[in-house]
């Protein structure tokens, strides 16, 4: 049994947000008249005699030459909006006052960068006014003009607003060019055809200076509140600013970062890109996206569709500016009001994550490395010799004949297809590695990826019209152009070829930043606006060119400037289909790059990591952001790609490994061998023990997938997901929740016997043993030995187990145990969803089973909601209650007597069950 030992609660992260508005102050920045929107109506609002008179005495004060020095030092310095954001440029007084902004007097902050700006905009820069509107089926539409030109290039002058009110928990607002269209992420959303009847949201508007605030009708809690920072809308520079109502941001990926952002001045940039991860800078994926926890629980999120380069700017007061290179400013804004629903309706608008394989759940091996098919098989036969479950073997580049895709090395990778045989013989399956570039220095004739794809024209062009050539493994590469659908094609053949030789079951889709070794191309980029934008965010590498291809490039729907992000997703969207068309099954696809609507079509692994203590501590907010981003398969290399690990760190992360959505311990090339047949025989133990509890419950973690697919619900999920009014849970990001039932508490750092976790309020179980504690919200010390993890059973949750097998296929056919927690009022509730594992589109076809357990009053229920063959194929044999207080006289099962044990820490067992699945049944005990 357990310890527990009661530390005070860790609240570190709880400050008091200034509520906008509250001071009285009218949300309009300046000077103003405002219009509600609320319930569907316009109104009119009048002005307030007092407000009045203020603006008037305002104006008087600007034209009467109201001096800079007022006017600059009545803003205080948390809400400095920087009007110099550039980098590496020493802001002189000069230099800011030519741009029509404050300058700060005293000393040069050091880090310029993420400190208070130095160089702000005054209340009266000029911004655009929002002219007369006109009411549409789903909202309204207005102009936005501008009379003064920025200090970029090429404002528009007139501007489109376009609010809709779509749902009453979605609002859409859209700022885009009045005369000409311009490029817009091209993102299958929803369209709206009726305009919401009962928004919890309502929206009102500043006309000059433009400005809008949305706020939740409910509380009055001021969501967005645009006013405090002028609008820029230049052709290449579109800046907007909102107050925060608090400092719980999360999202805003992909960066290593905590997951709750600290607003200290961090600036955060989005811009795909190679590079292991470091904190402070750009990764492969980009997720314009946030969510906030308001005061008092509530949620909500906004989304920016838009694909350019940009960068988020978040300071204390608390605030956010969204500075974006390209495309429209194009939010969704979601009111939640708990954080799951923010997710799903988030997901809505950008699509479900795809239903994964059950096998995609299994255990994944891989490195780079092997270099040879026989070594890798040898992997394969070890694991299977200590009886570790393993469903999934993959190989890295080294499978490859000169690192060129599509082409197998046919010597050292000779007994390739036997192996694929022998895994698929076993019920294992086999993932291959692909990267987008393709090789394009070999004889013409030789490779027909590179020869067929020139002929059909499928690669990214340079500003010449001709292929643009960079560098990856193979040495000179093209880069597919998957915004064409000629290159779909193209790329479905080659995986024929390809499938044809080695019948692999999934793909890696790795260096899809686009990755590149050389910045740009062989022959460097252009000198045009696209390739050197007016605003450079700060980016790794300073340019967009920066380890990938050009911005200017040509591909068929757009320039690289507004596609670059996307690469991985339509990358991942061709694959996705081509492997439907070979396989006929669910695609299996893990990417490095991603973009919003990724989890339709790949699941995605945190990159290239060390194999450090701190890194395998990153992988929890890197898990839990991907849950925010719809992308709800997800890990990090367990054991650390890049340094050698050490057998205790491996053990350890093969323990928290077991619970990321999708696990796979991948290895880089020259590092010792990391599986964990490659350890002493404790720590095998130990890794197989990981790996079979994560084997039992994969019916729970299944079921997960399914409401993911079905809804958008979180798998790996924060804490505070399930907790929204306990603030001590906001930044808890060393444990998390698989769904609402398990509490994941790992140990994190070296030498550790214990460890300490935050238990929201109420009963835990030890899921080992059932012994429970009652938390009041506490942090409890927990022993922790090496050869245990952590987990525990939320009260009120039923889990549905199954005993484990050397991979998913064996296990799936095991007898399930079914795990109730009662509630302190002796209730639980879970459910499960099963199907073949494998077949596409089950659940929409009607191919599933969908059972529901309840207990109340001393009696647990199976209900069969919905049901097919597969479900007769498996039994329930063991039922275990955790939290029964008083030890029973009887139990009966669907009416018969029945044997029980009954434990001193009140659980009860009731074994050798039997009961078909597809069957209803009850257990009761007296
Ligand atoms: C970079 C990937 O991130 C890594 O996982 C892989 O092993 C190497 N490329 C080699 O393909």
């Amino acid at each position: 049994m357990k310890s527990y030992q009661k530390l005070s609660t860790d609240v570190s992260r709880i400050s008091e947000a200034e509520e906008e508005g509250a001071d009285g102050k009218p949300l309009c920045h300046q000077k103003l008249s405002a219009w509600w929107l609320g319930g569907g109506l316009l109104t009119v609002a009048a002005l307030l005699s007092g407000v009045t008179v203020w603006v008037l005495g305002q104006i008087w004060w600007d034209q009467h030459g109201i001096s800079y020095w007022s006017k600059c030092t009545s803003v205080p310095e948390n809400r400095r909006f920087d009007c110099y954001p550039e980098k590496n440029v020493v802001v002189t007084r000069e230099l800011c006052e030519s741009r029509g902004c404050c300058f700060a007097d005293g000393e040069m902050p050091l880090d310029r960068i993420n400190g208070v700006p130095w160089c702000f905009y005054p209340p009266d820069f000029p911004s655009y006014t929002l002219g007369s509107t006109n009411e549409t089926d789903l909202g309204l539409v207005g102009f936005l003009t501008r009379e003064t030109k920025t200090y970029y290039p090429k404002d528009l002058e007139k501007l489109q607003l376009r609010v809709e009110f779509e749902t009453d928990s979605r609002l859409h607002v859209k700022i885009t060019d009045a005369t000409d269209p311009r490029y817009e992420v091209p993102l299958d959303v929803p369209q709206a055809t009726k305009r919401a009847e009962n928004p919890l949201y309502s929206v009102e508007f500043c006309k000059e200076p433009f400005g809008l605030i949305v706020k939740r009708r409910l509380s009055g809690t001021v969501l967005l509140n645009t006013t405090v920072a002028p609008l820029f809308f230049a052709d290449q520079f579109l800046q907007i600013s909102t107050v925060l109502p608090s400092t719980f941001l999360y999202g805003l990926g992909e960066h290593q970062s905590n997951f709750l952002h600290n607003l200290e001045w961090n600036t955060l940039p989005l811009w795909a890109r190679d590079v292991p991860p470091m904190e402070s800078y750009n990764l492969y994926g980009v997720h314009p996206f946030y969510l906030l926890m308001e005061k008092g629980g509530a949620a909500h999120g906004v989304f920016l569709l838009n694909s350019n380069l940009m960068e988020v700017a978040l300071q204390p007061a608390p605030a956010l500016t969204w500075r974006t290179t390209g495309g429209i400013l194009d939010f969704y804004i979601f009111l939640g009001p708990d954080p799951n629903l923010v997710v799903q309706q988030y997901q809505q608008v950008i699509g479900f994550p795809a239903m994964p394989p059950f096998w995609g759940l299994g255990f994944h091996l891989c490195r780079w490395g092997y270099g040879t098919s026989n070594k890798t098989w040898e992997t394969v036969k070890a694991m299977r010799n200590f009886q570790i479950p393993q469903d999934v073997q993959w190989n890295d580049i080294d499978y490859m004949n000169g690192s060129r895709d599509f082409a197998v090395d046919s010597e050292k990778f000779a007994s390739l297809p036997q192996m694929v045989e022998d895994l698929h013989k076993h019920g294992q399956y086999y993932v291959l590695i692909l990267d987008p570039g393709i090789s394009s220095v070999q004889p013409p004739g030789s490779y027909w990826p590179y020869d067929e794809g020139l002929k059909r024209g499928v690669f990214i062009n340079n500003t010449e019209g001709k292929p643009l050539i960079g560098m990856v493994w193979p040495g000179f590469t093209a880069f597919p152009d998957f915004s064409n659908p000629t290159t779909h094609e193209w790329w479905l053949e080659n995986l024929k070829h390809l499938h044809a030789q080695v019948p692999f079951d999934g793909l890696w889709l790795d260096m899809n930043e686009p990755s590149n070794f050389i910045d740009g191309s062989t022959e460097g980029c252009s000198k045009g606006d696209l390739d050197n934008p007016p605003y450079m965010p700060g980016i790794l590498g300073g340019s967009l060119s920066a380890r990938t291809i050009c911005a200017s490039a040509k591909q068929s729907l757009s320039v690289h400037y507004n596609l670059h992000n996307l690469y991985g997703l339509m990358e991942a969207k061709a694959t996705s289909r081509a492997l439907v068309e070979i396989r006929g099954k669910r695609p299996f696809i893990i990417s490095r790059s991603t973009f919003p609507s990724q989890g339709k079509y790949s699941g995605h692994w945190l990159g290239d990591n060390q194999s450090k203590w701190k890194d395998m501590f990153w992988s929890i907010p890197g898990l839990l952001s991907f849950s925010l981003f719809g992308v709800p398969l997800v890990g990090a290399d367990i054991c650390g790609f890049s340094s050698s690990t050490s057998e205790e760190l491996c053990i350890r992360w093969m323990q928290l490994g077991a619970f990321y959505p999708f696990s796979r311990n991948h290895n880089t090339q020259f590092e010792k061998a990391q599986d964990p047949t490659a350890f002493s025989p404790a720590a095998r133990t130990a890794m197989k023990a990981a790996l079979e509890l994560r084997y039992t419950l994969l019916p729970l973690l299944y079921s997960l997938f399914h409401r993911a697919h079905l809804q958008g619900d979180t798998v790996a999920r924060p804490l505070f997901f399930e907790f929204p009014k306990d603030e001590a849970t906001y930044a808890v990001e060393k444990q998390f929740l698989w769904g609402r039932v398990l509490l994941v508490t790992p140990v994190l750092e070296p030498g550790a016997d214990s460890v300490i976790g935050y238990f929201p309020k109420g009963v835990w179980y030890d899921y080992y043993t059932g012994s429970s504690v009652n938390s009041s919200g506490e942090s409890l010390k927990m022993a922790a030995p090496l050869d245990h993890i952590n987990v525990h059973l939320r009260e009120g949750t039923i889990l549905p187990t199954q005993k484990p097998g050397g991979t998913t296929w064996l296990t799936r056919r095991n007898p399930l145990t079914l795990v109730a927690a009662l509630s302190q009022t002796s209730t639980a509730w879970g459910d499960l969803f099963w199907d073949d594992g494998d077949s596409l589109d089950t659940f929409e076809k009607g191919d599933y089973s969908y059972l529901v357990f309840n207990v109340t009053q001393n009696t647990f229920i199976s209900t069969v909601l919905h049901s097919n063959t597969e479900a007769t194929y498996i039994t329930v044999d063991k039922l275990s209650v955790y939290g029964v207080r008083e030890e029973p006289k009887t139990v009966t099962v669907s009416g018969k007597n029945w044997p029980f044990t009954y434990l001193a820490n009140q659980v009860l067992y009731v074994n050798n069950l039997q009961l078909p699945l597809s069957q209803g049944f009850s257990v009761r005990w007296m």
